[in-house]
């Protein structure tokens, strides 16, 4: 396979991925299969950083993985499998923690953020170290791309700058990646609090369309989103955060141009734009949750996908983790 590679992973949650998840990030691992060799991956060994009961951690891990095939993502067409069941993410990322300066790691504002948060009790080692662990998903795969959002750039340049170090000092290695910051990637905001992010973790339950809502609620969500008291609908994110976002998420589920949707307003209310976005969002999830149920309630087809999809990943990691150890002296 030619193609340009890709590595993408996502953690497992006990919640659904909500909107923001499928239209920032999800949707591209749909589109990218289709042009690259893609590797995705649940990535369970992160999620553990913070504490996790085991049974919820198998559950989220499966209910992630029939939400991404819900989603579009094609065992047939990528590789998508479990971080855990490919133990070389774990060896490779020792290596790693061995080559990273503690200043430098120390560097990352995701794990200052994240720190600072749950304070230095409640921070685990491996939360410290997580990027480092990404480091390892990724080179493992030789993968070229990284597609992933504004938040992660950092860690990619992290990643490039150990794969550098790693070549440097035993000879070339690994594939240095580039980032893929898709630049119409959308962003979605909070519904009852457009200045922030819609987030798993920040904000209230009505200001989240998560993608296993019941079709009524999420129809709910979009139609008390907070606007302004202004009547145009128009594309400002300064002026109008609130009636920017919905036309962001209209846009991006439907494939029609802002511009093009700004005349389709032209002289009508925000209610028209609410109630046409909640039939649309509607729309979208109905499906979507069928086929999620479908996977969980056949979890043997669902463990079979994902074994198989271990499997291939397997076959490309453990090649280059033995030339990796080969190289290091093991
Ligand atoms: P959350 O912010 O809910 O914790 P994650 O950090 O787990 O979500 O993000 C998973 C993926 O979804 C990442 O690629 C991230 O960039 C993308 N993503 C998360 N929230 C949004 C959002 N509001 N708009 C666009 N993309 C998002
Ligand atoms: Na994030």
């Amino acid at each position: 396979d030619r193609r340009p590679r890709v590595f993408s992973g996502i953690q497992p949650t006990a919640g659904s991925f909500h909107l923001g998840n499928y239209l920032g990030a999800l949707r591209q691992w749909v589109d990218l299969q289709n042009s690259h060799d893609a590797f995705y991956a649940v990535v369970d060994l992160h999620a553990i950083t913070i504490p996790q009961e085991p049974e919820g951690l198998r559950r989220s891990t499966r209910f992630a993985a029939a939400q991404l095939l819900a989603a579009g993502v094609d065992p047939e067409r990528c590789t998508l499998f479990v971080q855990s069941h490919v133990p070389e993410h774990a060896q490779l990322a020792w290596v790693m923690n061995c080559l990273t300066g503690f200043g430098e790691a120390s560097r990352m504002t995701q794990f200052k953020d994240k720190s600072a948060r749950q304070g230095s009790d409640g921070t685990s080692v491996g939360l410290f170290t997580y990027p480092v662990l990404q480091i390892a998903d990724i080179l493992l795969y030789h993968a070229d791309r990284v597609p992933v959002g504004e938040d992660q750039r950092q860690h990619i340049e992290i990643t490039r700058d150990l794969a550098l170090r790693f070549n440097g000092r035993y000879g070339d290695t690994f594939t240095v990646p580039e980032p893929y910051i898709l630049k119409d990637t959308a962003k979605i905001y909070d519904l009852q609090d457009p200045s922030i992010k819609m987030s798993k973790s920040a904000s209230s339950p009505k200001g989240i369309v998560n993608l296993l809502d019941e079709p009524k609620a999420a129809a709910k969500k979009i139609k008390s989103a907070v606007t302004d008291t202004g009547t145009e609908i128009r594309f400002d994110e300064t002026e109008k955060p609130g009636v920017s976002n919905l036309l962001t998420i209209h846009s991006t589920l439907t494939g029609t141009g802002i511009a093009e949707l700004e005349e389709k307003y032209a002289g009508k209310g925000y209610g028209a734009l609410k109630t046409d976005l909640a039939d649309i969002v509607v729309a979208w999830v109905e499906p979507f949750r069928a086929r999620t149920q479908e996977y969980l309630d056949d979890t043997e087809t669902l463990d079979a996908i994902l074994a198989k999809g271990a499997e291939k990943a397997r076959a490309v990691a453990a090649e280059t983790l033995a030339v990796a150890y080969d190289k290091v002296g093991f």
